[in-house]
């Protein structure tokens, strides 16, 4: 670990008015954000949100059209070789040979970072140990499950012991289970190893494995901050409830308790302060018989919705309706 005294060097990655514009669309719109060493960094937004273009501008894929950032000490732009050498980078789509072995996988890489021959073999065996792959290092990696591919790629972007490692969507279509299988291969792999890792997601609960995420929603930062703090910021808890009459539930809550209710997944919810505390007077208090309640604290999707008014799921589905317009238009012609 750095000592804490150690300002310019503790910062792996620093990003200053980031901006990103192809054609007409501006997808990063000025960001800013600090990452400091040994942190486990998140993005999270929807779909479009340009999360991958920003993590292409920091592995030096994509050249940023205004702005700068550095990456363990150095320029994105200026000093892109030395950004390089420093970085592990898992990309969103796999980029795997399938025909090959995992070990072949591996050497490939090496040989393209000239990685010393005396250090292949035991770094080999080290990672491909760490993602739990050392049994089927001989296997062609068109037999594995997904969830093996995603952690041989994850084994491949450690290959060069990198001081930043980028995941982008590190998990995206696997099942619960391997997703989390995933996530305990990264924690052991920041114990073992002194790494800054990045990633970006579009998933809530993997969000919470980071020690600070940056929500993101239309190419700009909306909120930035560690899981629990975003959190505790939405204020209120929410609180479902099963009711004999839905409607006259909501409209007693509006005018006993002043509370805005509306029906989620077939429960009467709405948030507040206490949600605990605030039970016991519903029971009291409602004058209309309650089957069943759940009070939860709030999520980050809560947290997502608080600061641009739709949940994450409700804007990826808005992005696809977006899409599909641009493609009706493009069809007809209607492009400029
Ligand atoms: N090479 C490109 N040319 C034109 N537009 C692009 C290009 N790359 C990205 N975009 C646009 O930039 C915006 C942000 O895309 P980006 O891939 O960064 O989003 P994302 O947050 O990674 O989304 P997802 O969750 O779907 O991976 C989108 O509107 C996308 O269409
Ligand atoms: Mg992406």
């Amino acid at each position: 670990m750095m000592e804490a005294n150690d300002n310019q060097s503790a910062l792996a990655i620093e990003v200053r008015g980031l901006v990103k514009t192809f054609d007409e669309v501006e997808a990063v719109r000025g960001v800013d954000f600090e990452v400091e060493s040994g942190e486990v960094f998140g993005f999270l937004g929807p779909n479009g949100a340009g999360k991958t273009t920003t993590i292409n501008m920091l592995c030096t894929l994509v050249t940023p059209t205004a702005g700068w950032a550095k990456v363990a000490g150095d320029d994105v732009v200026r000093e892109r070789d030395d950004v390089r050498r420093n970085i592990g980078l898992v990309f969103q789509d796999p980029t795997l040979d399938n025909y090959l072995t995992a070990v072949q996988n591996l050497r490939l890489h090496a040989e393209l970072y000239g990685l010393q021959r005396d250090v292949v073999a035991p770094r080999m065996r080290q990672v491909l140990e760490m993602v739990g792959l050392w049994e089927r290092k001989d296997s062609a990696v068109g037999t594995f499950s997904g969830g093996m591919r995603r952690r041989l790629e994850i084994a491949r972007g450690m290959m060069h012991s990198p001081r930043v490692l980028f995941l982008d969507e590190p998990t995206i279509g696997l099942d619960p289970q391997t997703r989390r299988s995933i996530w305990s291969y990264i924690a052991e792999l920041k114990e073992r190893e002194e790494i800054t890792i990045f990633m970006t997601t579009h998933y809530m609960d993997e969000a919470e494995w980071c020690d600070r995420i940056a929500i993101m929603d239309n190419g700009q930062i909306v909120a930035l901050d560690a899981p629990d703090t975003l959190k505790a910021q939405v204020g209120t808890d929410r609180v479902m409830i099963q009711t004999e009459d839905d409607d006259a539930a909501i409209a007693a809550l509006q005018a006993r308790f002043g509370v805005g209710a509306r029906m989620a997944e077939g429960a009467v919810t709405f948030g507040v302060p206490g949600g605990e505390e605030f039970v016991p007077r519903l029971f009291a208090d409602l004058g209309v018989p309650i089957k069943a309640v759940n009070v939860s604290r709030p999520t980050l999707d809560d947290v997502f919705m608080s600061y641009t008014g739709t949940t994450i799921r409700d804007a990826e589905e808005d992005a696809g309706k977006n899409r599909n317009r641009m493609m009706m238009q493009m069809m007809h012609g209607g492009r400029r």
